[in-house]
């Protein structure tokens, strides 16, 4: 079996203490720090710009997971690349030429990733799955942390990374929102890669050092299919 990445997204984190709190998932073991940037717009909700990313790219040495739920994010990549992000993921729905913004991800040195709302069909992704590292399903709508994972997403999970294989594409399968430790297994299954989990993290009232464990365990307890 592939290597899993756990990758707690600081959504759920108290936002007047992220820099302990991306330290205290990287102490407990995480892969990489899930990072959500909304503006008002393309999602309801509002969190924080490329200065929060360079700020936490000098907290933690986790490689930083930027989902961007912005409009016109092809002007903004500049700015997170020289921030530090690692994976830069945009919504297809979000900008007129996704192939040029996943293209110039790249050229600036960040792995592009390309992620849909669970409304837009698959085949909306379709034409740019080679130009990406990374295939981000949404398993909620995008805006909110703590949210329920909306069922059969497993299946949208499969369905991407059986069209990659189909293709000889390598590239990660992330899977983000209302992701518990009980859902990994069948996620793992489906051919998810990376597991973003916020509030099943940061929310836990046994800390994140016992949610990181829980989350660890159900990987570990995956066989294979
Ligand atoms: C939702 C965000 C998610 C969110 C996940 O728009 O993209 O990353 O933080 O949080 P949970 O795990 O609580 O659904
Ligand atoms: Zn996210």
């Amino acid at each position: 079996m592939s290597e899993i990445k756990l990758a707690p997204s600081i959504l759920s984190a108290d936002f007047a203490r992220l820099g302990e709190a991306a330290r205290a998932v990287e102490r407990a073991g995480a892969d990489w720090l899930h990072v959500d940037v909304m503006d008002g717009h393309f999602v309801p909700n509002l969190t924080f710009g490329p200065k929060m990313v360079a700020d936490l790219r000098r907290a933690t040495g986790l490689p930083l997971d930027v989902h961007l739920m912005i409009e016109r994010p092809e002007e903004w990549i500049d700015r997170y690349a020289e921030a530090g992000a690692d994976w830069l993921v945009v919504h297809v729905e979000s900008t007129r030429d996704p192939a040029a913004t996943l293209r110039a991800i790249r050229e600036r040195g960040p792995r592009p990733g390309i992620t849909l709302r669970p409304g837009t069909p698959l085949r909306a992704i379709d034409p740019y799955l080679e130009l990406c590292d990374l295939v981000l399903v949404m398993s909620v709508e995008p805006g909110f942390g703590g949210q329920p994972f909306i069922e059969g997403s497993e299946q949208r999970v499969a369905d991407v990374s059986e069209g990659l294989r189909r293709r000889g594409h390598r590239a990660e399968v992330e899977v983000d929102g209302g992701v518990k430790p009980e859902l990994c297994g069948a996620l793992i299954h489906a051919g998810a890669t990376v597991l973003v989990a916020g509030s099943g993290v940061f929310l836990d009232p046994d800390g994140v050092d016992a949610a990181l464990a829980k989350y660890r365990r159900s990987i570990g307890e995956v066989r294979p299919a």
